[in-house]
């Protein structure tokens, strides 16, 4: 059955796009009919009853507020009937010799049922917090659908953060209650995640219940009365069930405008935020999107390579895929375990139509030349896609000739935490490709370019306009708020200029309104296709005792795109600079995660600084790209001599 909103030709592209910007409510209401409501949105004009009611000066953005529904009911309950022992989910495990396992739409709602009860159980209620910190297992899957079924707000952590970076967020959201594993796979690494889960804990009074799922057999401490096998409570859980009757458990009622959940990001202060969705908008929006750009037909195996510790695994993983039906490979290893063909196995073996990764692991592959791909088929592939950071030119024709055969369209998928799903992207085989451009907004955007002071970018001769990316109306999927902070989602996002969306990225248009993003314009780096902010990473090298200052900036990377150098004055008592390097390494670790490590740690005695103290990281993002001449103006330098010592001692 072919879906009625799924976009067929360039000029439906076009009729979609046109509609849905001069009446949207009327375009988001035609395609909410498509979905289960247990009360639907009452006709616009009704008092307070509109399809949208937004401004963006508070800001305040509401999508079918009065309706209800619940997210798991059109992620699950409906394909029952025609895809009850279809794939909904396949999981390939870290290490090729393991057991794959395939989760039926029949078996997903029995999970989702069973971990509901198993939350309910433990006193879990709508509108509270659980934190979700797991490896790749299709259990992490079970426990976001859990919490939506019951209306609790997960806030899934990826398992790359450290103790100190959990406890911040566990305080932030005040979650009562966590769900995580003993360990998880990694490769040929084994990480305890039970055991940072009890470090995060240390001090904490707010969480209730910890359960924990067995995945690795690492050793684990469990507390009594607090810490819960996961095994034990769906056995249970299974038999209570059972006993009322049958394997279910009734969807929560919730307003369309209630919180599904928050997921911190980095921004360009020191402290992340939690970013929250809401449950109508966010589940049209990654539907719409997934079906779109994707271009996905029923039957088709759909393989994120994220992890649901990202946005891109919420959405492209789980809800999106899932809501429409689809069969969504879940992988829980990395990409170059046990070898660097690992990925062409995985399409292979599943027979994968659709693969969505990022540049940064394009690169990496990429590196390993084509041995790793010797023998392997990949036929199966229709559509290619990359998120996370612009995509060079060498990697995207890499993917196009050596993946895609050149016969598979490339879909450039920018986005955001904050926007829920794609926002400027190709449609696979239907809207052109470009190399490096993400190309037209999908229905429902409507993007500028703005300089400094908010007034519209001007074309140049090339027919070129270039400026700050804003979006100037509300589509279904854009934050709603970031958690207990409602100020600081205005001053981010809707402060710096009036009446719109500011996205932190700056880009280019061409005479054609395709969109190239061209990275950051604030103090954000992207390592990896993830977001790290500058302040964050300086904070935590400032907290090592050896350190007295530092500042950090982004410099371009073979692999990771972007990398992380760090200018740092240190105290000098100890003299062993190699030393201090590890110490300052392990210091961030501690405080964030191994994925804020800095890649160069040039020390230095001095810092660029104006005379009201302000660093100027112009001149030391220059100094860490590698240029030497042209740092521009330097005058308003305390003290000018700084720059020559920094960029003597460049590493
Ligand atoms: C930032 C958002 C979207 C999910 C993954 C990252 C950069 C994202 C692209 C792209 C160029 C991109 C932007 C954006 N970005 N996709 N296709 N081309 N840049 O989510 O951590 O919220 O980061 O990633 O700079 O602002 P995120």
């Amino acid at each position: 059955m072919s879906v009625p909103y799924q976009i067929k030709s360039i000029e439906q592209y076009q009729a979609d796009y046109k509609k849905s910007i001069e009446e949207p409510e009327a375009f988001w209401a035609s395609i909410a009919e498509h979905f289960v409501w247990k009360r639907k949105c009452l006709p616009a004009g009704e008092a307070g009853k509109n399809v949208l009611n937004w401004n963006f000066k508070e800001p305040k953005i509401e999508w079918f507020a009065g309706a209800t529904l619940n997210i798991t009911e059109n992620c699950i309950d409906r394909h029952l009937a025609d895809k009850g022992e279809q794939a909904a989910i396949i999981w390939e495990p870290n290490h090729p010799d393991e057991r794959v396992r395939v989760v039926t739409y029949n078996r997903l709602h029995k999970r989702v049922c069973q971990f509901a009860q198993v939350l309910k159980n433990n006193g879990v209620k709508k509108g509270d917090r659980v934190c979700i910190y797991m490896g790749m297992v299709p259990e992490l899957a079970y426990a976001v659908l859990g919490c939506a079924r019951i209306g609790a707000i997960h806030s899934v952590i990826f398992g790359g953060f450290s103790a100190q970076s959990i406890a911040d967020r566990l305080e932030d959201a005040q979650a009562e209650f966590i769900v995580t594993c003993d360990g998880a796979y990694r490769g040929d690494k084994v990480i305890p995640l039970k055991s940072v889960i009890d470090d995060a804990l240390i001090g904490n009074k707010v969480v209730k219940k910890v359960i924990v799922y067995t995945r690795t057999r690492t050793p684990v401490s469990m507390l009594k009365g607090r810490d819960i096998w996961w095994e034990d409570e769906m056995d249970h859980a299974e038999t209570q069930l059972e006993q009322q009757g049958g394997i279910h458990f009734p969807a929560e009622e919730m307003d369309a405008e209630d919180p599904l959940f928050i997921l911190y990001t980095s921004g360009s202060t020191g402290k992340p935020k939690g970013v929250v969705h809401t449950s109508a908008g966010y589940m049209l929006w990654t539907n719409y999107t997934f079906l779109n750009v994707f271009q996905y037909k029923p039957g088709q195996i759909h393989f994120c390579t994220a992890d649901i510790g990202w946005i891109t695994g919420h959405s492209y993983i789980v809800y999106g895929p899932l809501s429409a039906g689809a069969t969504s490979l879940m992988f829980e290893g990395v990409p170059t375990f046990p070898d660097a063909g690992r990925f062409w196995d995985i399409v292979d073996k599943h027979q994968v139509n659709i693969l969505y990764t990022a540049p940064t692991a394009i690169r990496s592959l990429m590196s390993f030349g084509l041995e790793p791909l010797q023998g392997k088929d990949l036929s199966s592939l229709k559509v290619l896609g990359t998120v996370g950071e612009p995509i060079n030119e060498e990697a995207w024709n890499w993917y196009d000739e050596n993946i895609g055969k050149k016969k598979c369209p490339i879909v450039d998928t920018w986005w955001q935490t904050e926007t829920g799903g794609c926002l400027i992207s190709n449609l696979a085989g239907i809207t052109p490709s470009r190399p490096g451009w993400a190309t037209l907004p999908m229905p429902g955007i409507s993007p500028k370019l703005v300089d400094e002071n908010g007034n519209d970018s001007p074309e140049d001769e090339d027919g070129l306009t270039k400026g700050n990316l804003v979006i100037d109306k509300p589509w279904p999927g854009i934050l709603r708020t970031t958690w207990g902070d409602h100020e600081r989602c205005r001053t981010n996002y809707f402060a710096t200029y009036e009446n719109l969306y500011f996205t932190g990225d700056g880009a280019i248009k061409d005479e054609n309104g395709f969109y190239r993003i061209t990275g950051r314009v604030d103090d954000v780096l992207n390592v990896s296709g993830h977001r790290i902010g500058t302040a964050e990473v300086e904070n935590a090298i400032n907290m090592h005792s050896g350190v007295v200052e530092s500042a950090v900036v982004g410099y371009p990377h073979e692999i990771k795109g972007q990398g992380i150098y760090a200018f740092v004055i240190d105290n000098n008592l100890h003299g062993d600079e190699e030393l201090t390097r590890k110490d300052i390494l392990q210091t961030v670790s501690r405080v964030i995660g191994p994925i804020a490590k800095p890649d160069k740690i040039q020390f230095v005695k001095g810092l660029p600084k104006t005379r009201s103290g302000k660093i100027m990281r112009r001149i030391l993002r220059k100094i860490a790209e590698g240029e030497t001449e042209n740092l521009g103006d330097t005058t308003t330098l305390l003290d000018p001599n700084v720059v020559d010592e920094i960029k003597n001692g460049k590493l």
